[in-house]
């Protein structure tokens, strides 16, 4: 891997743990959905970690959407260190977390914990996906509804495309929006499916899943019960999976 520097250009804060940055390099070209790795130097050794891009690809621009880590060793660092700091970025991307990895199909439902709704922010921000799926459904697990964020660009992609829809998914709290409890649970008694008006069936749905580990596992066993398989490039599927930890 070739490491190159990066100036971090931009922080915001969302809640006292949620946070984006921005960072300037000059990158390879990379594909909605893939990661970058990003370092620091931390007492003389060189700490990196995956980030997906939240942005659609862009040369030398690239956003970053991170939960600081009670006791992590990057995001820490990543939260708190100046603008105008110097870090080290992975010159290729990495990852097949992406559409041209999911045949065309009639609905694309996009399910996330936390941070990890940054790679379907990407995917949504590009034409491809409008191109393959008539039908777009984003769903956003996370603890409380201040840890719902990105909402400007949310509701940009929704005035643009009329097929499109976001379910939050509150676990801790009333929702204000969406609905209550977990993804899986949601899954297993059909409320996300009965609330947002389609059919979780394998004929209809292609399903990409990411985030907490766990819930990955636990979706990716309730899906293939109900007949969803892996998608391999030797063997389409309808369920593709990336876990953040
Ligand atoms: C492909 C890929 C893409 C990723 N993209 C992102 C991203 O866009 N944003 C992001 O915040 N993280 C992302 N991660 C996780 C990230 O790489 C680091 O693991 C995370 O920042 C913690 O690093 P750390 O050094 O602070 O903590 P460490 O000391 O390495 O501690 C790791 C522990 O932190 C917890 N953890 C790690 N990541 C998260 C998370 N995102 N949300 C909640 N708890 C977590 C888990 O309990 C994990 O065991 C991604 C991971 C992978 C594999
Ligand atoms: N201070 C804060 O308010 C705050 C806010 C966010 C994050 N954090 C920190 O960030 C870290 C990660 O928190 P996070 O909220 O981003 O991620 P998280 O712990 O992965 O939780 C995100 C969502 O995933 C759900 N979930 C967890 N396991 C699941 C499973 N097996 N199946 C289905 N859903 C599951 C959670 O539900 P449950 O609630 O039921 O677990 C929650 O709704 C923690 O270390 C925390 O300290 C703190």
């Amino acid at each position: 891997m070739e490491w190159i520097e990066a100036t971090l250009v931009e922080r915001k804060f969302f809640t006292d743990t949620l946070f984006s940055i921005k960072v300037d390099a000059p990158l390879s070209p990379y594909l909605a959905g893939q990661y970058a790795q990003l370092g620091m130097m931390i007492d003389g050794e060189l700490v990196k970690r995956a980030y997906s891009f939240v942005n659609p690809p862009h040369p030398h621009c690239h956003e970053f959407y991170l939960v600081e880590v009670a006791g992590g060793i990057l995001s820490p660092q990543l939260a708190h260190v100046s603008l105008g700091s110097s870090l080290w970025i992975g010159e290729r991307a990495s990852g097949f977390f992406t559409l041209d990895e999911i045949p065309s199909y009639e609905h694309l439902l996009m399910l996330s914990t936390g941070t990890a709704v940054g790679p379907f922010l990407a995917m949504l921000q590009t034409e491809q996906t409008w191109q393959k799926f008539d039908r777009v459904t984003l769903v956003q697990g996370v603890r409380y509804n201040q840890d719902l964020n990105y909402r400007e660009v949310i509701d940009a992609i929704g005035q643009n495309h009329q097929n499109f829809q976001y379910i939050p998914v509150v676990s801790r709290e009333a929702p204000e929006q969406g609905l209550a409890g977990r993804i899986t649970q949601l899954i297993e008694t059909e409320q996300l499916a009965q609330y947002a008006g389609f059919e979780l069936d394998a004929s209809h749905c292609q399903v990409m899943v990411c985030g907490n580990p766990d819930m990955v596992r636990e979706s990716r066993d309730l899906l293939r019960a109900r007949g969803f398989e892996r998608n391999l490039r030797r063997k389409p599927g309808q369920l593709t999976v990336e876990n953040y930890w």
